[in-house]
């Protein structure tokens, strides 16, 4: 039938039968394939049976259940749960999602089932679904978020005194520890975190109860089934509580954010790993060769790490722009939103965990860290801030030294010699340059020193604990 307009015959008689296909089979099929949400949704089916766990132990508490109806559904739903956890569920066409999979195999299971959904609508329902799963998610991610930060913390006290470049516009600045480097990194995943947490607080909400849009006309108590799913908050406003999607845009945003923190990291691995900068050499178990080219050790992870970035910004932007203009409360368009969170979830753990390893095994080359943090120019600062302690105006102390690098540059001499030969620097100042000194000094709160990364790694280390 399908085939029917490619092959020869009568234009008419081809459009017929394509007419009738797209008729009498097509549209229905094509509607039903873009309305359910069981292929993506059943990924929920512990957080809808847990959510139909309160709602049945408050309908008996309300008296709209007898106690052996609700023991019954219990029942019934335990099944249903281990069923679906085995893989044992059989599912049915007419099964347009997790929702009404689950209330049809109770109800066969047991006929109270039939009441199951008293005072409930699949608009109050799924917010709660969504609101549960994204609290194990937010958790599973933490976790993992802090899991990479003890990585990093362990490299960060491995490095000891090691130091590299620090760059702005990746131009070699000031020297820093490499401590100080990896821990830079640590603070990001750290308000992370943070986000997450915050997130979480607005997500853990009841808003079960809150039926199709506007309540119930029967004795429903929400305080119940929130205290049965032991949730912190309850919703206020049932039109809100089936509209308000907010906790998945603050979750998709966190997770962006730590995706755009991740693609930073990868992106300096990739630096780092070249033949160029050679500040790292990847194990083999975290980095990939190349089909052709044999001398070829590739840091496809980092380059992915950079790469999902885009993918979490996108499931961010496009989450928002499905919910922007739904007039109040449940439009279809809302369905829009687990897909883009699903993979959220699933792409940051993945690359959290794969980056988290190839971190874990980098072997940090840090002899030609230093070489090149040895240059006398990155010291030029200190030069400066020599001449600031001898009395000098910084603006002038500025220019004494740019005059320096400017003739050393030019050929007139080392930057030592020219400096040592200053009477207002002089072999005090000259011994600024000297290898290892200027990574030394910036000792402030914070700085960049190993003396100051000392106070930070035991800052850093009670933060994440
Ligand atoms: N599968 C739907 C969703 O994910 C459940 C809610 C359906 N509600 C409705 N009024 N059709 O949003």
């Amino acid at each position: 039938m399908t085939n029917s307009g490619m092959s020869g015959g009568s234009p008419d008689d081809n459009r017929g039968q394509l007419w009738h296909g797209r008729f009498a089979g097509g549209p229905a099929e094509a509607l039903q394939q873009l309305n359910d949400s069981l292929p993506f949704d059943q990924r929920m089916f512990r957080e809808d049976i847990a959510g139909s766990r309160a709602h049945v132990t408050m309908l008996e508490a309300v008296g709209l259940l007898t106690a052996a109806e609700r023991d019954g559904v219990l029942a019934a739903l335990d099944q249903v749960e281990a069923e679906i956890a085995s893989g044992e569920m059989q599912w049915a066409s007419s099964d347009e999602d997790i929702h009404t999979a689950v209330e049809r195999r109770v109800t066969e299971l047991e006929p109270a089932g039939a009441k199951m959904h008293t005072g409930r609508s699949r608009n109050d329902q799924v917010a709660l679904d969504v609101r549960l799963w994204t609290l194990q998610a937010i958790d599973e991610i933490s976790d993992l978020v802090r899991r990479f930060q003890h990585t990093l913390l362990a490299k960060a006290e491995a490095a000891g005194d090691a130091y590299l470049p620090g760059y702005t516009h990746l131009q070699q600045a000031q020297p820093v520890s490499l401590a100080h480097h990896l821990l830079a990194h640590g603070w990001m995943l750290n308000r992370d975190v943070d986000r997450l947490a915050d997130a979480r607080r607005r997500t853990d909400v009841s808003v079960l109860g809150a039926g199709a849009l506007a309540g119930s006309s029967l004795p429903l108590d929400p305080r119940i089934s929130q205290r049965e799913l032991g949730m912190a908050g309850l919703f206020e406003n049932s039109l809100d509580g089936v509209a308000d999607r907010d906790f998945v845009a603050d979750t998709l945003y966190s997770l962006a954010m730590i995706g755009v923190h991740l693609s930073r990291i990868g992106e300096e691995l990739i630096l780092w790993a070249s033949t160029e900068f050679g500040f790292i050499t990847l194990d083999d178990a975290f980095s990939t060769g190349s089909s052709m080219m044999p001398q070829k050790k590739n840091p496809d992870i980092a380059e992915l790490a950079r790469g999902k970035g885009g993918r979490l910004i996108g499931n961010l932007t496009g989450f928002l722009a499905s919910v922007k203009g739904l007039p109040l409360t449940y439009n279809k368009d809302m369905q829009e939103d687990k897909e883009p969170l699903f993979d959220a979830v699933d792409t940051v753990r993945l690359t959290l965990l794969a980056l988290d390893g190839m971190v874990a095994t980098t072997t940090f080359n840090t002899d030609r860290m230093a070489e090149q943090a040895n240059s006398p120019y990155a010291a030029a600062t200190d030069l400066a801030e020599f001449l600031v302690s001898k009395g000098m105006a910084f603006r002038d102390a500025h220019a004494v030294v740019g005059e320096h690098v400017r003739n050393a540059l030019e050929g007139q001499g080392s930057l030592v010699d020219l400096v040592s030969a200053d009477e207002r620097l002089g072999v005090e100042a000259a011994a600024i340059l000297e290898p290892g000194v200027s990574v030394t000094r910036r000792t402030t709160h914070g700085g960049g020193s190993p003396q100051a990364v000392a106070v930070q790694l035991e800052r850093f280390r009670a933060a994440i604990s």
